[in-house]
């Protein structure tokens, strides 16, 4: 076996199933991601310029290992040039802010924007205010690399660098946001603001859409990377609407160092999780779950996964390295990590009820957003 997915084996996991899983059909309730809010994303993100679909990778090597029918790997590299699928959330959120400005009469100079993030979200809001001639002011967190700052700053956008953990990142932003009447484009949610997030994971449904249209149906099992839970909430809407009360296994994956969805599914209820060390998937360090993804996510997700870091860099390798070449970056290796050490652990593997027609679907939220340490990774130039 290759040494890159040999090391990937040995990745301690934690594996709990979530007691609050319950199989209904999908809602569609309006104020939370109905069909109109995923019809709507569609018809506005599918008529931007540069839009087509990204691709899905078969990976028959890893469903050979692994005994299923299929393993597909969505991927989200050259999502609009931005390196991540977030190109399809925070952008889509601006442009609707700035929609309903001049709705009103007025101009998008004088809306300014603002969030926190680790990264792929503030590039796309910072895309997305330049697009909408907006202004945007990014708060990001003391372990940010200094590329991710600068991809954002190239956009036009105020870069501002805390020192502290996200969270911390999140109170600044807020409080500097009401001094100023600043609009905030945050991808989280909590009490009393959810019209913003809920665009930006209505954005996200773009890409589930998608993935349907390319398999030609519903996988039985997802690997959902979890930050605050608006990825994995994007992706299930399209897939519980398709499927109904028989949705497959939708299987959080997440850092032991911030598993806020894996604490507030067995918990039953949003647990807070204090972010002392910060994993490398550094979009996945997210410690509380965004309060409009817990409502989807609660009666959806079948088992919460975490793994620590020590396949990102193997699989990082592997991916890059194999015949059709995938450019993975860090977030990108978790489900295939998780599904690696779940199968080489048998107890694991026979909870999540993998049989030679399983179809899985890996997903590749991110290509080399930081090019630095991709290129290091790796092993290139
Ligand atoms: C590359 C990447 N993958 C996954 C996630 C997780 O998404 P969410 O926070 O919506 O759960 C993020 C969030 O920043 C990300 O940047």
């Amino acid at each position: 076996m290759d040494a890159n997915l040999a090391a990937a084996l040995a990745t301690p996991f934690t594996l709990d199933a979530n007691p609050g899983r319950a199989a209904a059909t999908f809602p569609d309730l309006a104020g939370s991601l109905d069909v109109a809010a995923m019809d709507a994303a569609q018809a506005v993100i599918s008529g931007w310029s540069g839009y087509v679909p990204t691709p899905l990778h078969d990976l028959p090597e890893i469903a050979d290992h692994l005994g299923v029918g299929q393993v597909v790997y969505k991927d989200e590299a050259a999502r609009f040039g931005l390196g991540s699928f977030k190109a399809l959330g925070g952008a889509y959120a601006v442009a609707a802010l700035a929609r309903q400005i001049e709705a009103q009469g007025g101009s998008t100079a004088e809306l300014t924007v603002a969030t926190a993030t680790d990264g792929n979200h503030g590039r796309s809001v910072a895309w997305g205010a330049a697009r909408a001639g907006c202004a945007a002011k990014i708060y990001i967190h003391a372990h940010v690399s200094q590329a991710r700052e600068d991809a954002m700053a190239a956009f036009g956008a105020e870069v501002i660098r805390i020192d502290g953990n996200y969270e911390a990142s999140l109170a600044a932003c807020k409080q500097d946001a009401a001094a100023h009447g600043w609009q905030i484009v945050s991808d989280t949610s909590w009490p009393g603001y959810h019209e913003v997030p809920l665009t930006v994971m209505a954005g996200y449904t773009v890409m589930s859409r998608e993935i349907l249209a390319q398999l030609g149906g519903v996988p039985s099992h997802a690997m959902l990377p979890v930050g605050v839970g608006g990825l994995a909430a994007g992706i299930i809407a399209p897939l519980w609407q398709a499927a109904g009360s028989s949705l497959g296994h939708m299987i959080a994956v997440e850092s032991h160092m911030s598993a806020c969805m894996r604490d507030s599914l067995v918990a039953g209820t949003p647990t807070l999780v204090d972010i002392t060390e910060e994993t490398l998937m550094a979009g996945l360090s997210c410690g509380e779950v965004s309060d409009l993804a817990w409502d989807i996510l609660k009666p959806t997700v079948s088992h919460c996964v975490t793994i620590g870091d020590e396949a990102v860099a193997p699989l990082m390798r592997w991916f890059h390295h194999r015949t059709d070449a995938i450019e993975a970056g860090e977030c990108s290796t978790s489900g295939l990590a998780a599904l690696l050490a779940m199968h080489a652990d048998g107890a694991a593997w026979e909870q999540l009820e993998m049989t030679p027609d399983s179809v899985v679907l890996l997903v590749g939220t991110e290509g080399a957003t930081d090019p630095d340490f991709y290129r290091r990774t790796v092993g290139i130039a």
